[in-house]
Order: C-alpha cells, then sequence, then structure tokens
C-alpha cells in the first residue's frame, strides 16, 4: 500500500487526467486514448480510493458521469439520471458481482437477463401522448443535449407509437453505427480528403451530434433499445424481460440476441459464446450487460455513486491501444517488396504486448498522416497482425517526423536509395504503392520465400525456423526451396547448435512435405498475387505443375477467379529461366509432381481407365487426342484387351473394331467422344 502522501498526489493526477479524458470523449468527441486506457486509469483511481476512503470528494471523476454538454444545442435535464455500469473484467469479478447481488436481495437464485453491450452512445427518447418530444444524449448523466432533431432522422426510432401506449414515457437506448456504414462513410471521407473516423463509435457520437440534421440522416445509425426511464399512466410489468418484450410490441427496436437466463453459469456461457461470435456482427459491441431481471430488486439494490448495484458490465478484451510510434523499419519481403512496419513503444493490448504493427505501404502512411514519433492508436482485429488505426492529433509536438521510404533507405555509398539488405537498386513500377528491391539473389528475398515455403499453410516444413534458414543459406546448403530437397542428415547436423536428433527430426519433415497437395506446392512457390485460394482454383483447374506452367496467358484468363493481375503475375513467373529451373528440380525431387492430379469435380472423369483409337478422327490429331485422354486421367492404349473401356471409332477403322466387337467393348463414335471429353472439362 502506498503510503498517504504518495496516494494523494497520485489521485491528484488521475483525476485531472480522467476529467480531461471525460471532456475529450463526451464535449469534443474527439478521445485520446482508449476505452481500455481509460479503464485503467479509473480502475486506479477506483482502487486508491478504496484504500484511503478519507481521500473521497464529491468531485471526483468516480462520483460523477462524464463532462458537460456542449452549448450548442440545447439541455435537457433527465428526470433521472442515465447511469453508467460498472465493469467486470474477469469470470471471477462476474461472480463476485452476483454473490454480493444475491446477499443484497436476499434469494438463492436470481433471473438476470444477458444483452450485448452496444459501442455506440446512449440516448433517452421522451414520448408525451404517443408522439416523440425529445431525444437527448446522456451527457454528464443529469443534462444532456437535445439531439431531438438529429434522432428522428433515424428510421429505426418510432416517431409515434400505438393508442395504447402509456401517455408519458421515456426509453433508453444505444446509437449505434454499423461496420458497413463506417468503412462506406470512412471510405467517402478519405476521397474527399477529410479526416477518418476512428472507430464506429466515434463515428456515431459524431454523426449524431451534427449541428445539420441533414447530414445525421445521411449516416445510416442505428438503435437498440435497453430499457424504460420512467412512465406516467401506466402499469408495467415488473420483470425488465417483460418491458423489453413490451417495448418491442410498441415498436422499438430491440436486440434479438438478449437472453433471460437463470444462474449466473448461463449468463458466463452467454459470454464466453459471443467472446467468439461477436467479430460476425454487423455492429461493433464492447461487453456484455448483466441485469436483474426483477424490477423490484432492482429497487431494492439501487445504486452506489455513478453505477447501479444491479448490474454490470462484463467487457470483452480490448482491441485497441495507445502507444508511441518509435520508428518505422523497412523489411523486404519474398517478392522483394519493401515493407515499412511500426516500431512501438511496447503496449498490452487485450492481453498480449505488442512492439510491431503493419503499415502497408508508404500511401497508406501518408493517407492516414502517420509521423515518427506520434501517439497512435492500434487494434487487434482477431489473429491479424496488429495495425495502426491514426495518429492522435493532438498530442503533436511538432518535433514528430514524416516518413519516405527513399530517405530511410538511402544509401550515402551508392548516392541513391537502396535495398536495405543486399544494397541492389530498388524500384517503384508505375501506378503501384510498393517499392521493390530488384535484386532475385537478395539474401532476405531467398530467405523470406523460404520461410513462405516451409510456412504451415505451403509444405508445413517444421523445425525450419528464421534463424536455421539463415545458417543455411549462409552456408550455402540452400540457395533456394528445391535445394531443401537435398539435404542430408550428416550436413544438417554439423551446423552450429545442431543435434543428430534435430537433424533427422527436419529431414524426415521434409520426406513427408512431398506428400503435400498441388494446391499447397503451387501456393508454397511463393508467385505474387497467388495466395492460398487462388493455388487451389489452379490447381483444380490444371491438375499439374507442367500443364499450369505452360498455360497461356489467355487460357489463363478463361478462368473466371482469375483476373489480368494473377494471370500476368503467373505468366511472369513461369517464364523466367530461374523459375523453370526452379520447378524442374522439384519435380525431380517431389514424384507426385511428375503425375497429374485429380481435377475439377475431385475426382478424374476417365481415371485409370483404358482407351483405344481406331482409325482417322476428323477434328483433331491422334497425338492430341491420345493427349486429352491423359488429361483427364485416361491411359491411351494401341490394342485392344478385355481391360479396354471404350475404343473411340473413327473413319476407316482397322481390324482393332473386330477384336472390340468380340471381346464387347462399348464403342465411341468421334462425337460421343468429343463429348466425353468435354464432360469431362466441365
Ligand atoms: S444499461 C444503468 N444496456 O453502456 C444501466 N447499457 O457503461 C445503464 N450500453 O451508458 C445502461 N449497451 O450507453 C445498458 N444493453 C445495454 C447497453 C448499454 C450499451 C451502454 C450505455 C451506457 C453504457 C454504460
Amino acid at each position: 500500500m502506498a503510503d498517504l502522501e504518495t496516494a494523494e498526489k497520485r489521485i491528484e493526477e488521475l483525476r485531472e487526467q480522467i476529467d480531461r479524458h471525460n471532456y475529450l470523449y463526451y464535449v469534443l468527441d474527439s478521445p485520446e486514448i482508449s476505452d481500455a486506457g481509460y479503464d485503467a486509469l479509473m480502475r486506479e483511481l477506483t482502487k486508491l480510493e478504496t484504500e484511503y476512503p478519507e481521500l473521497v470528494t464529491p468531485d471526483s471523476p468516480t462520483q460523477r458521469v462524464g463532462a458537460a454538454p456542449v452549448a450548442a444545442f440545447g439541455v435537457v435535464e433527465h428526470r433521472f439520471p442515465l447511469l453508467s455500469l460498472a465493469n467486470a473484467f474477469s469470470e471471477e469479478e462476474l461472480r463476485a458481482w452476483y454473490v454480493r447481488a444475491v446477499k443484497l436481495a436476499g434469494q438463492n437464485e436470481l433471473k438476470m437477463v444477458c444483452e450485448l453491450k452496444m459501442d455506440g452512445l446512449a440516448v433517452a427518447l421522451t414520448y408525451v401522448d404517443g408522439k416523440l418530444v425529445t431525444g437527448a444524449t446522456r451527457g454528464d448523466g443529469y443534462r444532456g443535449e437535445n439531439i431531438t432533431q438529429n434522432l428522428r432522422t433515424i428510421r429505426s426510432i418510432p416517431l409515434s407509437l400505438p393508442k395504447d401506449a402509456p401517455p408519458r414515457m421515456e426509453v433508453r437506448g444505444e446509437v449505434y453505427m454499423p461496420r458497413e456504414s463506417f468503412s462506406k462513410l470512412n471510405r467517402e471521407r478519405a476521397e474527399a480528403g477529410q479526416p477518418l473516423f476512428a472507430n464506429p463509435r466515434n463515428a456515431a457520437a459524431g454523426s449524431v451530434r451534427q449541428l445539420d440534421p441533414r447530414i445525421t440522416a445521411k449516416r445510416a445509425l442505428d438503435i437498440y433499445t435497453y430499457g424504460l426511464g420512467w412512465v406516467e399512466g401506466k402499469e408495467m410489468p415488473r420483470s425488465h424481460w417483460q418491458v423489453m418484450e413490451y417495448l418491442k410490441s410498441l415498436g422499438f427496436r430491440t436486440n434479438p440476441n438478449n437472453r433471460l437466463v437463470a444462474s449466473i453459469d448461463e449468463a458466463v456461457a452467454y459470454y464466453k459464446d459471443w467472446t467468439e461470435k461477436r467479430a460476425g456482427l454487423r455492429y461493433e459491441t464492447d461487453g456484455v450487460v448483466v441485469k436483474l431481471d426483477s424490477l423490484d430488486l432492482q429497487e431494492k439494490l439501487g445504486d452506489v455513486g455513478r453505477e447501479p448495484r444491479w448490474a454490470i458490465a462484463f467487457k470483452f478484451p480490448a482491441v485497441q491501444g495507445n502507444t508511441k510510434l518509435l520508428d518505422i523499419g523497412v523489411n523486404v519481403g519474398r517478392t522483394g517488396t519493401l515493407n515499412p512496419y511500426a516500431i512501438l513503444e511496447p503496449v498490452a493490448v487485450g492481453g498480449v504486448t505488442i512492439r510491431h504493427a503493419a503499415l502497408h505501404n508508404e500511401d497508406d502512411i501518408r493517407r492516414k498522416d502517420i509521423r515518427i514519433g506520434d501517439e497512435v492508436i492500434i487494434q487487434r482485429a482477431g489473429e491479424v497482425i496488429p495495425e495502426i488505426v491514426g495518429p492522435v492529433l493532438s498530442k503533436r509536438t511538432g518535433k514528430e517526423k514524416v516518413f519516405s521510404l527513399p530517405e530511410k533507405v538511402y544509401d550515402p555509398e551508392k548516392k541513391r536509395p537502396a535495398c536495405p539488405v543486399c544494397k541492389a537498386e530498388i524500384i517503384r513500377p508505375e501506378g503501384e504503392a510498393m517499392y521493390y528491391c530488384t535484386n532475385a539473389a537478395c539474401p532476405a528475398q531467398i530467405l523470406a520465400r523460404l520461410q513462405h515455403f516451409v510456412s504451415r499453410e505451403a509444405m508445413d516444413i517444421r523445425g525450419i525456423g528464421e534463424s536455421i534458414s539463415e545458417t543455411l543459406r549462409r552456408e550455402g546448403l540452400v540457395r533456394d526451396f528445391a535445394d531443401l530437397y537435398d539435404l542430408k542428415v550428416g550436413q544438417l547436423a554439423q551446423l552450429e547448435r545442431m543435434g543428430e536428433k534435430s537433424a533427422s527430426n527436419i529431414i524426415n519433415a521434409i520426406e513427408k512435405s512431398k506428400e503435400r497437395p498441388l494446391a499447397r506446392v503451387i501456393f508454397a512457390l511463393g508467385i505474387r498475387h497467388v495466395g492460398s485460394e487462388m493455388a487451389e482454383v489452379l490447381a483444380k483447374e490444371f491438375g499439374s505443375l507442367d500443364e499450369l506452367a505452360t498455360a497461356s496467358e489467355d487460357r489463363l484468363q478463361k478462368i473466371p477467379a482469375v483476373g489480368p493481375k494473377i494471370s500476368e503475375s503467373l505468366a511472369a513467373f513461369f517464364r523466367q529461366p530461374e523459375n523453370r529451373d526452379l520447378i524442374g528440380r522439384l519435380k525431380r525431387a517431389i514424384p507426385r509432381l511428375r503425375e497429374k492430379e485429380e481435377t475439377k469435380a475431385g475426382t478424374l472423369p476417365l481415371k485409370g481407365q483404358e482407351l483405344v483409337i481406331t482409325g482417322r478422327l476428323e477434328s483433331l490429331t491422334r497425338e492430341d487426342a491420345e493427349a486429352k485422354i491423359r488429361a483427364l486421367g485416361g491411359i491411351a492404349k494401341s490394342d485392344v484387351t478385355k481391360k479396354t473401356r471404350y475404343l473411340v471409332v473413327g473413319a476407316d477403322p482397322g481390324s482393332k473394331l473386330a477384336k472390340a466387337r468380340t471381346l464387347g467393348v462399348k464403342e465411341l463414335g468421334e462425337e460421343e467422344f468429343l463429348r466425353l471429353l468435354e464432360k469431362g472439362k466441365a
């Protein structure tokens, strides 16, 4: 425990910071820290105030909600304050809340309603005689802004209610912007050169607080209502769930994913379920709200400070955080691209420490106006590499540096920008956002190609990490990935920090990789624009590396999924003599690659079947016909036997026809044969 004096000082600091962030968030709609950062400050303050209750003052941010509204809109006094919610960040905290609630309620089991916590902004809608008369923001919880005109533009907010609605009532809910509308809005703003919104919540808040409601109307906002403020002139059910059903019957939008549950275990299960599924929702959520269902118990438990005791927000792990951009580094990708990446002051986001983030390309950095030294908002989305959302402009000191890739990789000896690894010349092809190292033998490219080749989704060769790849390259054992298949246990075992056992493990893994299907091999080649899905398409279409390598650009373009960029890239790849050599060596190493793989429908239509041709065909030569049979997995034979599946009969057939008839072999005329070939290709 800190001593009283240090605690007092820290409490002062925290209050100042929180007040400022409240102002930025609630008044200006331009937060400088993420929710996670804000929550951390609040928690620290709450903890200190619990340890030193004598230091709690009425003006502490823990004792009130938000900051004052801006003056441009009229002010609305809330009859009952719009409260905030206490947060739980772990299952234990949620269970602890429940245990307290059970104790206070004096009952064994409590019914609860689980709701998704929408990431938008709270509004209060007042209806008099069934008409919407006032719509207000939360503001500081007691007084909000009058944004009625703007809220009227949201189509899911009813303007009038059915006749039997209560004469006076206030309905509360969350206004939010669906993800799709958010992306569209930001795309339009980027095109118009306007600053981008950091997330859908800021976009929703910014939209609802437009002085011109016509702008709000264009912003595709939505609402889910989540409770009643107050009602006059009508008896209401005494259950939150039933109140929500009633609101639904009056025409309010309620979230269909809400659930009535009978135990805290069920609430935990609901949370876990949505932690997984929330990425698939049309809108953003930042947690689950658990509320006691009984309104009598809600009243009995009451509030403490800014928060009710009868409800709690169980937050999802944070996906955004703030940190400092220390520098921008450049690495070389497998196709020679010079990739800028962010070097960050380490920061924990959702339980993971982040040190680097993707920056895509120079244009992207410029568009987002990211400068070295900026405080930046970073974001993690699922498994994906973290990315930078944008800089916190208000934190600029003027000392930040604008990034230029050619300047960053400038070589003073050569007096020109150069590949940071091999010093070769770099180019930026017209119309492209990336710079490229022009040296295919660049060690960084070799390494990156090797790493891609052995990666899980490609050949899945375990045990060849970055440092072993680098040793293999340095020792001259591996110049490209075909060389992997010539490695011997003895050679590997001699390398530093490598034993007999791990050497033979690696050789076994390489051996096993020979079983990978064609699609994986195509993907492993690392051809620009050919991802794993495209590789599947190509494997199905061609069935062998040879057929793919010799396909013309025209032929490639006939495949629906293949556009000009891909066909061009494939053709360029297979034109390169080095790559042809590489393919030749791979084929020698991997027997599978010398056979044709099953195509299209999964199986080759003529797989393993023997066909014999007799006589002259009108539309194709004997060789072409036999090649087509082989392409569909068939075997072209010259003699009719019992095993012959079909005899293809052309003009002036020879003795084979008679033999086929005595053996009862099925005959195909030329047209039937062509149809069979066509069907095989479909
Ligand atoms: S109930 C006293 N239910 O979360 C209970 N709030 O931190 C007050 N929110 O200001 C709110 N979804 O803006 C409730 N299903 C939900 C919610 C929800 C989002 C927001 C609301 C509130 C904040 C509380």
